[in-house]
């Protein structure tokens, strides 16, 4: 499981690494015991147990009796039981029937043979994903959804992250309502964390590390608590409801007030993520509590990459949310630009890929001669006003020559993306000040934030440095400036590179990902004592506040967003709001072009990485029509999967999933159809697709709207009928949507367009997605 965090800074790239040096490490020891997810058939509990954990325990203890090489006495019995409940890490009853135990592979396999036995998984590591948004996404205290929807009060957000930092000032409760009476959850004492820590604002704190340490017995765990020394949970948590703070920045950069996107809602945290890693048994034990707890939105900032749905504990776990409906917003990945990157392609969740705010850090060079050029910088520190000898050393490759100038400020120019070699070689050759001149915004967000005095410079106004060196080549000067924030940049948004790309082959009918957030160095809140970035010297820099870039950020808001729409709307499922967040967001950035796409030479940004568009959660409250979806279409679509019934159980929890109305036709607000050679069997065929969608009114009566289709190039995409009567609120229409043409012969192409339903209120839009990528299935 990764967290969605991007590589921002030396921090969260040092807890990603710890992460991945588990996994191997844990997954060599193939003949030793294991921890293990066991799925259970509930139906086949023999009556004399009271309950499911009585049930498994026995379970357990009579595999003793089988695989124990003692002839066992009834004396034994109640040894075993003692055993088998060390063995037994968690019992789970919302999100799956069934346990987590530590098993060696001969109790694993008796245990197989044992009635209502139906699957296991190894406990596989998670994986971690990584103020100014707000107002970015429209959100204002004079108008639209934060006074209509008082900024989202009565509503619950669960996040599933690294654990909180209690004494934040965004966790402060002085404007907080009430903890809803409903709230079942608690806040746990530990390490440096006592229950009074909690307040109307942090409602709840739990701690999960059973998995971790079955699986690492020998570790120690540096933080027994809920409370973050990584950072991440803090960020993500304050980012969806982080009461407002005036005066914060990032040592300068980003200044303002910090206010998260639904500052009324409560927030309860669940650390799964720990510095020693994290574990798939912990996860689903966090998310389970969170069901129990009663939380309205969950916020998953990580995922499992590669897992079919029925093995994707995110998946599994969030099956259960959403039939208790509650609204789940998980993070799209970070390994994009590359198409089919992207985890948490899961039909009853929405899915978030990340974008640009209009904001840029600058530093500025004053040269010898009187020039000031700039350019991106988020160094932390200052620089003397001094002017200091520059020097151009080419591609900065070669770190014996760098050393030689390490006095001077060494300009660099990047022609080849080796950007991460030339701040690296500059960083150990110890040097006064670096200069970068690239044109690759998309690897500057990586390597932004040096130890070492540095501004990177885009090709022109790195021309105007190169020239004035050569033009003084006796004594080349400047000085630099940091510390500038400049708002209203274009274009904004963009989709960020790093952003992961659909089709996801968890479920590929389903177009993923599903909208656009901001994502790209986002301010929020950061723990007091864990180091927010690094100088040269190796000291720590610490502030209350870090900019953070990933998915992990843009999840967050939309759970935000979420949380604003269930207070206004307490009755609409979770895929309502979620068909309302995706019809209604802004396909244009600000200067009223499509939005572009960073990974793809800043093209029109396709729905495989933009989804829908970019949020606007003024216009989602109000949608108009939405597309809603219950708990029997998502098993109407698993059943078309062709998923055995055990796998289908494994999600659904029931033994009585009824697959007569199998389909892949979910009834999505988004379309992708698959026109590659696998669907057909000769050339110059037209091939005809049809999706049959039913819409809601949730707008005014009577109304009536009209279907407008942007063309598809090289399709014919008809909608019938292309008018909709209603004459009452939530009356239903159904219309069908086909799309024509001959197979594609370039692989991987993807084409696209829009559907529109737009009455004299509303604009209602879906995407619709042509591909020639194959439409496989994750295998197992
Ligand atoms: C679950 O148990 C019930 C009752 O024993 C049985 O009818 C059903 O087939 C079982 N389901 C699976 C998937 O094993
Ligand atoms: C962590 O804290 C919990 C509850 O306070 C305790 O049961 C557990 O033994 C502790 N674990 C470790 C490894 O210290
Ligand atoms: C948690 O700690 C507080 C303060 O130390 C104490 O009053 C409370 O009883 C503890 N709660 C539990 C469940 O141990
Ligand atoms: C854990 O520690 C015990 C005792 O020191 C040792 O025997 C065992 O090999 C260690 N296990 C691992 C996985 O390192
Ligand atoms: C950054 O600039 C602001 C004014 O624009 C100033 O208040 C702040 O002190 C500066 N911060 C640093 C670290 O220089
Ligand atoms: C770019 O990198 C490639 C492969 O490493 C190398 O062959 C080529 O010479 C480099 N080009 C420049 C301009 O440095
Ligand atoms: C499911 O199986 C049927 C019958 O073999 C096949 O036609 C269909 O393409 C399969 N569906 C998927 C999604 O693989
Ligand atoms: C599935 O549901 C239909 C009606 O909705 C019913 O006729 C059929 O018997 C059910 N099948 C199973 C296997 O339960
Ligand atoms: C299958 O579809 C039919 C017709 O729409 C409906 O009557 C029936 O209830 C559906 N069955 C299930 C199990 O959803
Ligand atoms: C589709 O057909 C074209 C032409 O026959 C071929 O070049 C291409 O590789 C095929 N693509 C796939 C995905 O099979």
């Amino acid at each position: 499981m990764s967290m969605d965090t991007h590589i921002h800074n030396h921090v969260a790239l040092f807890s990603f690494i710890i992460i991945f040096h588990l996994v191997s490490s844990t997954l060599s020891d193939q003949n030793s015991n294991n921890n293990y997810i066991i799925h259970m058939n509930l139906s086949a509990m023999p009556k004399p147990f009271s309950n499911q954990q009585s049930w498994y325990l026995a379970t357990l203890s009579s595999l003793l009796d089988v695989t124990s090489n003692q002839v066992t006495t009834n004396n034994d019995n109640n040894l075993n039981y003692i055993s088998s409940s060390k063995k037994l890490t968690y019992t789970y009853t919302n999100v799956m029937n069934g346990f987590s135990a530590i098993l060696s592979p001969l109790e694993l396999e008796a245990l197989k043979t044992i009635p209502g036995y139906i699957s296991s998984t190894r406990d596989y590591p998670v994986k971690p994903d990584t103020t100014h948004s707000p107002q970015f996404i429209g959100l204002n205290p004079i108008s639209g959804t934060w006074p209509t929807t008082r900024y989202g009060k009565n509503v619950i957000i669960g996040l599933i992250d690294s654990g909180i930092w209690p004494e934040s000032e965004s966790l402060k409760d002085d404007d907080m309502p009430n903890i809803p009476s409903r709230w079942k959850g608690q806040c746990e004492n530990g390490t440096q964390f006592d229950s009074s820590l909690c307040n109307k604002k942090l409602i709840g704190a739990r701690f999960f590390n059973k998995g971790l340490l079955a699986n690492n017995p020998n570790i120690t765990i540096s933080m027994n608590s809920t409370r973050d020394i990584d950072g991440h949970g803090t960020h993500t948590s304050t980012t969806a409801a982080g009461s407002k703070v005036d005066g914060a920045s990032f040592f300068g950069y980003a200044s303002g007030s910090a206010i998260g996107v639904a500052p009324h809602a409560h927030v309860s945290m669940y650390k799964v993520l720990w510095e020693e890693g994290a574990y798939t048994s912990d996860t689903i034990a966090a998310i389970d509590s969170a069901i129990t707890d009663g939380v309205d939105v969950l916020s998953l900032s990580l995922g499992f990459d590669d897992a079919p749905l029925y093995e994707d504990p995110v998946a599994i776990a969030t099956f259960a949310a959403m039939e208790k409906n509650i609204f789940v917003s998980t993070s799209a990945g970070n390994r994009g630009p590359v198409l089919e990157t992207l985890h948490n392609g899961i039909p009853w969740v929405i899915t978030v890929a990340a974008g640009t705010l209009d904001r840029e850090f600058h530093g500025d060079l004053t040269l010898g001669n009187g020039d000031v050029v700039t350019g991106l910088s988020l160094y932390p520190g200052k620089f003397s006003s001094e002017k200091v000898p520059m020097v151009f050393m080419n591609s900065c490759d070669n770190l014996k020559e760098l050393i030689k100038v390490k006095n001077k400020i060494v300009v660099c120019e990047d022609k080849n993306r080796t950007l991460g070699v030339q701040t690296d070689n500059l960083d150990r050759a110890k040097v006064v000040g670096g200069v970068f001149i690239s044109n690759s915004n998309e690897d500057i967000i990586y390597f932004i934030q040096t130890k070492f005095p540095s501004i990177f410079l885009n090709p022109i106004n790195g021309e105007l440095v190169k020239d004035y060196i050569k033009c003084n080549p006796n004594n080349p000067k400047t000085s630099m400036k940091f510390n500038t924030t400049i708002l209203g940049t274009k274009p904004a948004p963009s989709v960020d590179s790093y952003s992961s790309r659909g089709p996801s082959h968890s479920c590929p009918f389903v177009s993923k990902p599903d909208i656009t957030a901001p994502g790209t160095l986002i301010l929020a809140s950061w723990p007091q004592n864990v180091p927010a970035t690094k100088l040269q010297s190796q000291s720590n820099l610490f502030n209350n506040f870090n900019l953070l870039s990933g998915t992990s950020m843009s999840c967050p808001h939309i759970a935000g967003v979420a949380a604003l729409l269930k207070e206004a709307h307490p009755n609409w499922s979770p895929a309502a709001i979620r068909s309302a967040i995706m019809t209604t967001s802004n396909m244009l950035d600000n200067t009223k072009e499509l939005i572009k796409d960073i990974g793809n030479d800043y093209k029109p940004a396709s729905p495989l990485a933009l989804g829908s568009g970019h949020v606007n959660p003024n216009r989602a409250l109000d949608p108009g029509l939405v597309y809603d979806t219950g708990k029997q279409d998502y098993v109407n679509l698993l059943c078309a999967l062709n998923f055995t019934h055990k796998n289908i159980m494994a999600i659904t929890r029931s033994s009585s999933n009824n697959c007569s109305n199998s389909s892949l036709d979910l009834n999505y607000p988004s379309f992708i159809a698959f026109f590659n050679n696998a669907s057909v069997v000769k050339s110059n065929v037209v091939v005809t697709q049809e999706f049959q969608r039913t819409v809601t009114n949730v707008g005014e009566e009577p109304t009536i709207y009209v279907a407008n289709i942007t063309p598809i190039e090289g399709f014919h995409v008809s909608v019938v009928p292309n008018k909709l009567m209603f004459k009452e609120k939530n009356e239903k229409a159904t219309y069908k949507l086909r799309i024509e043409g001959l197979r594609m012969e370039e692989n991987n192409k993807v084409v696209f367009g829009y559907l529109t339903w737009a009455d004299t209120k509303h604009i209602v839009r879906s995407p619709i997605v042509v591909t020639s990528i194959n439409s496989e299935l994750t295998p197992p």
